[in-house]
């Protein structure tokens, strides 16, 4: 029997997934790791602990299936996108990564538009300028730690750092690469224009490769921190999103896909590029070759409810008896409207001072009011996203539900009621590490491409059609939820310096 392993870097953990050849889940192995705010907006992680947790977890999945590594066909990695990972010229980490959801970057984007100019930057990288991309972090590096700029050579993202550590290949895969803003996503090469503008030398940016290619084997020293055998093939992977549109079938036009993970993503896959002009719709390159996806994305998704958990003390408390708490609050959880902008907002407000708020508090409210608020808070954003995908021309009617959030049967009744689409459940929830292992099928020859395999494992099996009277209570809210951002902006700034 012939295995294939997707590895998915994520934010707090990596998670490793074995499947066969025929695309049937095995297992998965978990290993979480850290993240730190060392200011409020920072959020920052070491490198070293994304490959320590990789090749810990790797081991782990071998380990507790029992499998040959010999027979494993090959690996395919997902990640966090537009993480940096700086590497000097030997290869070493430089400073700890900046992650995806890190805001601290608001003046660089604004000197990348002046610099570059939109034409250009809509053209070469069909995208708007905000906090968490790539390219405004290495602007913030070389305007607040020059030294470490000057010792700048390679820029990677997550999982292609772990690549690198796997085969010794320094690499970006191309779907990850367009989120980092310096890559003309139509023609797939780093943007001239944009680097030239800003002064920034194109070699620290590694060659560029496909999803599916074979882009490195495990190296000696690789296999032994991880179990694997040397030589066995590494393919380029996916963003996570990337990854996660892969492994829920949204590999075809029109089809779309909601993730409820850390972040939380509307997204619709495209035959064709599209600029979008649309607010905060991003384009990205995906991992079926020469077609492209656009999402929207609200930054704390799973992690407002994560949030709330903690603070309310639930920690010992699991999900599922926490959101009973919420079932029996009827839909506007009595008048109480969350904002869920705990670490700022990307879309719709491209906001890094937005910040999370319940508004309509009252003393009546219980800890099931504040609970439901907080999923409603998260669907509400996700309508946002609908709304501007709809207006870049997205006509789907349903959207293929995924994440740790999915698992909850009311979030996706709650989030199918305010966005009026039908939420498709689907036979196998493993995200983006499913897609990175489908990746790594079709680069080792066992699937002949994206689609197809993506077509064959992954069906739709239940679908979770929005309550009709939840929808008239979530239409006439979420005027309200909309009404509030920009009432609430001014203070959001005044407010941003107390922090
Ligand atoms: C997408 C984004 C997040 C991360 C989460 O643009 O920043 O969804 O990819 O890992």
């Amino acid at each position: 029997m012939k295995y294939l392993i997707g590895l998915d870097v994520g934010t707090s953990a990596v998670k490793a997934l074995l499947v066969t050849g025929e695309g049937a889940i095995v297992g998965s192995f978990t290993v979480e790791y850290p993240f730190f705010s060392p200011q409020p907006g920072w959020i920052e992680q070491n490198p070293e602990d994304m490959w320590r947790a990789s090749a810990e977890a790797v081991r782990g999945v071998l380990d507790k299936y029992s499998v040959s590594p010999e027979d494993v066909a090959g690996l395919g990695l997902s990640g966090q996108m537009h993480s940096s990972v700086f590497l000097d010229e030997k290869y070493e980490v430089i400073r700890p990564a900046i992650l995806w959801n890190d805001v601290r970057t608001t003046a660089q984007c604004r000197s990348i538009e002046a610099a570059v100019g939109m034409e250009v930057l809509q053209e070469e990288v069909c995208n708007p300028v905000l906090e968490g991309f790539t390219l405004p972090k290495v602007v913030w590096l070389k305007e607040n730690e020059p030294e470490n700029y000057a010792k700048l050579s390679w820029l990677v993202l997550p999982k292609d750092y772990v690549r690198f550590r796997l085969t010794g290949n320094v690499a970006m895969e191309v779907s990850d690469a367009a989120g980092m803003l310096m890559m003309n996503v139509r023609q797939r090469v780093w943007s001239r224009p944009i680097l030239d503008s800003l002064d920034i030398s194109p070699d620290i940016l590694p060659p560029i490769v496909g999803s599916s290619e074979v882009a490195g084997t495990i190296t000696a020293e690789a296999a032994e921190a991880t179990g694997l055998t040397p030589g066995t093939p590494v393919v380029g992977g996916g963003a996570d999103n990337a990854c996660g549109a892969v492994g829920s079938g949204v590999v075809v036009a029109g089809r779309g896909m909601v993730s409820l993970g850390t972040s939380g993503v509307v997204l619709a896959h495209l035959a064709k590029p599209k600029v979008v002009t649309e607010g905060t719709v991003h384009m990205f390159n995906s991992c079926v070759p020469g077609e492209f996806y656009m999402m929207g994305v609200t930054l704390s998704a799973g992690l407002s409810l994560s949030w709330l958990r903690s603070r309310l003390g639930l920690e010992d408390v699991s999900y599922d008896v926490m959101t009973k708490a919420a079932e029996s609050v009827p839909p506007g959880s009595r008048g109480l409207v969350f904002l869920p902008y705990l670490t700022g907002e990307r879309t719709p407000h491209g906001d890094g001072n937005a910040r999370g708020s319940f508004v309509g508090l009252s003393a009546t409210h219980e800890q099931g009011d504040l609970i439901r608020a907080v999923m409603e808070g998260v669907a509400f954003g996700f309508c946002d996203s609908v709304e501007l995908l709809r207006s870049a021309g997205w006509n789907g009617t349903s959207l293929r539900a995924l994440g740790g959030g999915a698992r909850s049967p009311l979030w996706k009744k709650i989030i199918a009621s305010a966005t009026g689409l039908t939420l498709d459940e689907i036979n196998i929830d493993e995200g983006p590490a499913l897609g990175a292992a489908i990746l790594a099928g079709v680069g080792t020859g066992i699937y002949g491409s994206v689609r197809e395999a993506s077509d064959a494992i992954i069906k739709v099996e239940r679908s979770v059609e929005p309550d009709e009277e939840w929808r008239k209570v979530y239409t006439e809210l979420y005027q309200v939820y909309k009404d509030l951002y920009p009432a609430l902006k001014p203070s959001f700034d005044r407010l941003v310096r107390f922090n």
